[in-house]
């Protein structure tokens, strides 16, 4: 049977939210050219609706790191299976996550960009679940929204690769 789900944020509040979040970075990187690292592939959706509500120079560049097997529970480890095309060195570098939980993810990827050299580096989530943060050390610049402890899908998040086409996120009530 179809899993149930119950919507968490519209896709209104979700466009709101982001433009707010696009503002903020246009002052704060004004007169600088933005280098994008969308983490695939949750974070695609956020990443694209983010580009464009930035009218300023924008690069974007793509890189996939696994920490989760097929289930909710991350391992804790965290390889590169995609890394980006383009050098980062001297630039400003803008990580765009879909959600941040555990936090394992951030932690070992933020240090391992470090060492490129960028200009700076900081990170935008479109969800952040702090009730579930093993890793303190993680430093988050711009949070959409703030969420309780529930498994999330929806606008790129996904269950076992189902439902990353929704346009809103939601909250899978699991038959059974
Ligand atoms: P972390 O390493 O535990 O912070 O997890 C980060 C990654 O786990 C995210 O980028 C997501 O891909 C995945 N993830 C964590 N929580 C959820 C969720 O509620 N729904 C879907 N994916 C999740
Ligand atoms: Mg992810």
């Amino acid at each position: 049977m179809a899993d149930k789900i119950r919507v968490l944020i519209t896709e209104e509040e979700l466009t709101a939210k982001i433009r707010e979040i696009a503002e903020q970075i246009k002052k704060d990187y004004e007169g600088h050219t933005l280098q994008l690292v969308c983490i695939l592939k949750g974070s695609v959706f956020f990443a694209c609706d983010l580009a464009k509500m930035l009218d300023m120079d924008v690069r974007l560049d793509f890189m996939t790191v696994s920490s989760y097997g097929g289930g909710t529970e991350s391992t804790g480890a965290v390889k590169i299976k995609k890394d980006l095309d383009h050098h980062i060195e001297g630039k400003h570098v803008l990580i765009v996550e879909d959600i941040i939980d555990s936090g394992n993810t951030l932690s070992a990827l933020v240090p391992m960009l470090k060492l490129r050299n960028p200009a700076s580096i900081e990170v935008a989530t479109l969800l952040d679940k702090p009730s579930r943060r093993v890793k303190r050390n993680v430093e988050v610049k711009y949070t959409c929204f703030t969420i309780p402890d529930e498994f999330v899908v929806g606008y790129g998040l996904d269950y076992d690769q189902k439902y990353r086409n929704l346009p809103y996120i939601g909250v899978v009530e699991l038959d059974g």
